[in-house]
């Protein structure tokens, strides 16, 4: 294809910008040169219409509720994978052959074995302390475990890491829910598969394999989901060349708003208060709709998602599957009801259908957790462990990239010009 361009036209004077293709999705402008040319910066808060990098990893496409890991839809490796074979697709590109497979594996299990000191980190918290604050602390240790080894731009290297750090931060994530439950660590167990594994290390018991599956779904559908906060900060942090380990603690740190991965744990709060509250669901949702209530329907909305989010309809699935069997009786079950009500009104009313807000994968995942035992603080944990693949493969992708450099945003100053210093006893 030719290549196209467009021309940007201001004061008389023409500046001709290239458009840079993609294979599917929207093509971008390139503004590179716009501030050479012409002096001017681009604005555009909340990134709203800026590509910051070139991808070949994750593609969403937000009208048609579609999502794709390296090509393949979302559905398809939900009902045919598991997370380790995503986990290897999202770094190397290509699906595993069972060699490949069995090889990538075992890697993994041979880096569940984490340095000495990580739990005598974790006994320095308080019992109180949120384990997504405690996972942060846990990589900032191996951080400095690893630094010696510290070399970003040696392919070998950066393997290395990025498996190291789908091992271990499910490993920092058990050991922080241990400790805050007053008990021992738990060894992993090589003999089980990687989330089989990860709920042994939780529970210290063989976990029941609809709870190791509902996590492996989980996993697979929480490992990526193209530049989000989250992976954006991984990708800027690790442009500086830091530690992979240190820029992943930042992506857990902005993972843990509830503006992101700490939706799924307000969704939780939100159905428990409806359902201890006399308000009914309608009520609720009209809530939602005041801004000055400053309260946001949690688990509705998303920045690329206009439609149903593909991965909230397979959560919903497994969510019915999961209740089915461990219903009865389970304090989860009135939560789902309402969840059930609350997504019906939410569908039906004017202001949701005309800004095509839809629930996205964190309106149920909550529910799942919950009923699996795991208490609400570290449902965003479990979320950064499932992540953490997609941020790895994000930060190696960026390192190999021939037009590496430091992410250094501009901004539009809009603050004072030059005025002089006030003496303190002159101010008024
Ligand atoms: N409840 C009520 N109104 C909403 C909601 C909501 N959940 N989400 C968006 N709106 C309104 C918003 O007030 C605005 O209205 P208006 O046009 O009248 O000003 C309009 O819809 C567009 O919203 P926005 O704030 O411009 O959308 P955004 O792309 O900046 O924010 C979002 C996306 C996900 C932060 C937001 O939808 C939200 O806060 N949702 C609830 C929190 C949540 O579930 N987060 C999980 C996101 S998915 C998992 C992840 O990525 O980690």
């Amino acid at each position: 294809m030719p290549e196209r361009k467009i021309k940007l036209t201001n004061g008389g004077k023409e500046v001709e910008l290239s458009i840079a293709e993609s294979t599917e999705g929207p093509a971008a402008v390139n503004i590179s040169n716009l501030y050479k040319k012409r002096g001017y910066f681009s604005l555009d808060p909340g990134f709203v219409s800026t590509a910051s990098c070139r991808s070949q990893i994750t593609y969403i496409d937000g009208d048609l509720g579609l999502l794709r890991y390296r090509g393949y839809p979302i559905e398809q490796l939900a009902e045919s994978g598991n997370h380790i074979e995503t986990a290897y697709l999202l770094l190397n590109g290509e699906l595993p052959t069972q060699n490949q497979l069995d090889t990538f594996a075992q890697e993994i299990r041979s880096e569940t074995k984490i340095p000495s000191g990580s739990w005598e980190l974790m006994q320095a918290f308080e019992k109180e302390a949120h384990p997504m604050a405690m996972l942060m602390a846990g990589l900032a240790h191996l951080a400095s475990i690893y630094h010696s080894e510290l070399d970003v731009f040696d392919e070998a290297y950066r393997q290395r890491m990025a498996r190291r750090l789908i091992a271990q931060v499910p490993v920092l994530a058990a050991l922080g829910y241990r400790y805050r439950t007053g008990q021992d660590p738990v060894d992993p167990d090589p003999e089980l598969d990687f989330t089989s594994n990860f709920l042994h290390m939780m529970f210290g018991a063989e976990p029941d394999p609809l709870f190791s599956h509902a996590t492996d779904i989980l996993f697979l559908l929480h490992a990526d989901h193209e530049q989000n906060a989250s992976t954006s900060t991984v990708r800027l942090s690790g442009s500086s060349e830091t530690s992979p380990v240190a820029a992943v603690a930042a992506g857990v740190a902005t993972l843990w708003g509830p503006s992101h991965g700490g939706a799924n744990e307000a969704v939780i709060q939100m159905l428990e208060e409806i359902h201890a509250s006399d308000v009914s669901v309608e009520e609720y949702v009209e809530q939602t709709k005041n801004k000055e209530s400053h309260t946001r329907l949690m688990g509705f909305g998303h920045r690329v998602y206009k439609n149903y989010d593909p991965r909230a309809k397979l959560i919903q699935k497994i969510c019915y599957d999961l209740l089915e069997k461990h219903g009865e009786g389970n304090p989860n079950c009135p939560l789902l009801e309402t969840a059930m009500a609350l997504e019906q009104a939410a569908l039906n009313d004017e202001y949701f259908v005309v800004r095509k807000l839809y629930p996205n994968v964190d309106f149920y995942s909550g529910i799942i957790l919950r009923t699996m035992g795991i208490p609400l603080d570290m449902f965003t944990v479990i979320f950064a462990a499932a992540r953490t693949s997609g941020w790895v493969a994000h930060w190696l992708e960026m390192m190999a990239d021939k037009q590496f450099r430091i992410g250094r945003p501009r901004q539009l100053y809009t603050g004072h010009t030059q005025r002089d210093y006030v003496a303190l006893d002159q101010r008024d």
